[in-house]
């Protein structure tokens, strides 16, 4: 039986798919900051382990403690929407630390990169994720690290860019 293990399991796209995986009888080990038990339906095949993507101790403790995996759901992750210019760079590293940096940390922990592979492995049906989900609390999140700081000269753009969100769309299609 084949195992996944998904980071940012506490809601949205990856509660959604350890569900799934649960649901077509795989091994699940749903990861999350501050695990929960209630979030996920009781099986013998799940196990909910405590991770956060940007602690290097966390990610030590998940590799040991999770055993071999088949596929690794880099899910976890935080949102932003506002401008660049006015962004602190406070939040900006927070971004990098969970997005990026934290992909790439379990990456390296698991497997090799799956964003630089994922041109090769279209032809086996292997797809990046996700598109837009205006249904999850992402956006939410990404409000909050507005903070109020998009200036007046932006303000047509944001409008635009916030009214394509609410439509799903954003250059490419919706999840
Ligand atoms: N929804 C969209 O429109 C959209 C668009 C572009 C990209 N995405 C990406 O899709 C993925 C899932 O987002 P979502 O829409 O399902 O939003 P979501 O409901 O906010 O889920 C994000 C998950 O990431 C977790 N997380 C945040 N920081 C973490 C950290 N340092 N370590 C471990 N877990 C962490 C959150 O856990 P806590 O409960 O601990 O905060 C939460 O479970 C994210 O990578 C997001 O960047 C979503």
């Amino acid at each position: 039986m084949n195992t996944v293990l998904i980071t940012g399991c506490s809601s949205g796209f990856g509660l959604n798919t350890a569900k799934s995986f649960l649901e077509r009888d795989w091994n699940v080990i749903a990861s999350m900051r501050s695990p929960r038990e209630d979030l996920l339906p009781p099986s013998a095949r799940l196990r909910v382990l405590g991770l956060d993507v940007t602690d290097s101790s966390s990610i030590r403790r998940v590799v040991e403690t999770a055993g071999p995996i088949d596929v690794l759901v880099n899910n976890a992750g935080i949102g932003l929407a506002t401008v660049f210019e006015t962004t602190s760079m406070e939040t900006v590293r927070e971004v990098f630390a969970t997005n990026t940096f934290g992909t790439m940390a379990m990456t390296q922990a698991f497997v090799a990169f799956t964003e630089s592979l994922a041109l090769e492995l279209e032809p086996f049906n292997v797809r990046l994720n996700p598109g837009l989900s205006p249904e999850t609390r992402f956006a939410d999140g990404a409000r909050r690290r507005m903070k109020g700081d998009v200036p007046e000269d932006y303000a047509g753009f944001v409008q635009h860019v916030f009214a394509k969100m609410g439509a799903g769309y954003l250059g490419y299609p919706a999840a």
